[in-house]
């Protein structure tokens, strides 16, 4: 079996089935990490691009490490310093990296949508590393694969996620990918934080954390993107921190082997307490290498791609 697309753009686009051959092709790659030389020679030839519009610290790295342990070239486009200052178009930019036989654009944008601009624009084969508040692939196929791996089954979990739904990317991927797993999807946030329609997803809304929490097997706390703040859409943060933020006397809400996870970077002592992040219960840096294995898995998965290597 196979990906669809060249691209990975979203969840929402992708398949159960896909999802699982992702997933499923994951586990054998994070084997890879317990040897001694981490590398197999699967992308060897192929040209990896990174370009961040955006600061990452997991993901870039992550997205770099996948694809050298693959055998594959990487270039990162380093965008403060690149002719983007100089006012070069989105367009333009891709272009330029795409005459440079690019094989792979891994790009992560402040606008929702520029990754399928760029896949329409271009013939290599392109991920979205975050676009906007809209999605954030890797990061929900990286959280499905620990689900999956803790607990043996995602199907008929319920899982609440909780905090900054409104502008958070890592929130869409997640639904869309829990949903067609078949898991029980709560969101829990202040009003002002959820968006309109949100049910259309399948999900349930809660603005009480306690009873969100009752019998959940996943909690999944976002970050409050203190960027954000400016709008004025939380009356303080210490209010948000005592109404929604996670600590170990609130876990006694949730089932007692109930997981904890965020998708980082964390603000401690807001959305998550350092005594739940270091928690027993918490799986965050499984996560972390989780995620190395599963962009492997999506690039292997792509180079295999029919429109892919039919390009030229
Ligand atoms: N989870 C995530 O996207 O983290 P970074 O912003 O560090 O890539």
């Amino acid at each position: 079996m196979k990906l669809k697309n060249k691209d990975l753009l979203g969840l929402e686009n992708l398949d159960k089935k896909e999802i699982q051959l992702i997933m499923d092709t994951a586990g054998p790659f994070k084997e890879i990490f317990t040897r001694s030389i981490k590398k197999v020679p699967a992308l060897r030839g192929r040209t990896v691009v990174l370009l961040f519009y955006e600061p990452s610290t997991r993901t870039k790295n992550s997205f770099e490490l996948a694809a050298k342990r693959l055998s594959a070239d990487t270039l990162n486009v380093p965008v403060s310093t690149s002719s983007v200052v100089k006012g070069e178009s989105l367009i333009d930019t891709v272009k330029t990296i795409e005459a440079m036989k690019a094989d792979f654009v891994i790009i992560r944008h402040g606008m929702a949508g520029a990754a399928e601009i760029v896949s329409r624009a271009i013939k290599s084969s392109v991920i979205n590393a975050g676009d906007g508040a809209h999605e954030h692939p890797t990061q929900g196929l990286l959280d499905l694969f620990t689900i999956r791996e803790k607990k043996g089954k995602i199907k008929g979990l319920k899982v609440t996620i909780i905090g900054d739904i409104l502008h958070s990317r890592v929130a869409r991927s997640n639904i869309w990918g829990l949903k067609k797993m078949g898991a029980e999807v709560r969101v829990c946030a202040p009003a002002t934080l959820i968006p309109k329609e949100i049910e259309t997803m399948g999900v349930e809304v809660f603005y009480n954390l306690n009873k969100a929490l009752k019998d959940t097997d996943v909690i999944y706390t976002l970050r409050i993107q203190l960027e954000r703040q400016k709008e004025h859409l939380l009356p303080s943060l210490r209010e948000y921190t005592e109404f929604y933020g996670v600590t170990n006397e609130r876990l006694k809400y949730a089932k007692e082997d109930c997981l904890v996870m965020h998708p980082g970077p964390m603000n401690r002592g807001v959305e998550i307490f350092g005594e739940v992040a270091d928690g027993k219960r918490s799986v965050i840096l499984d996560q972390v290498t989780n995620g190395i294995a599963i962009r492997m898995a999506v690039l292997y998965l792509l180079a295999g791609n029919k429109q892919m290597n039919n390009r030229d």
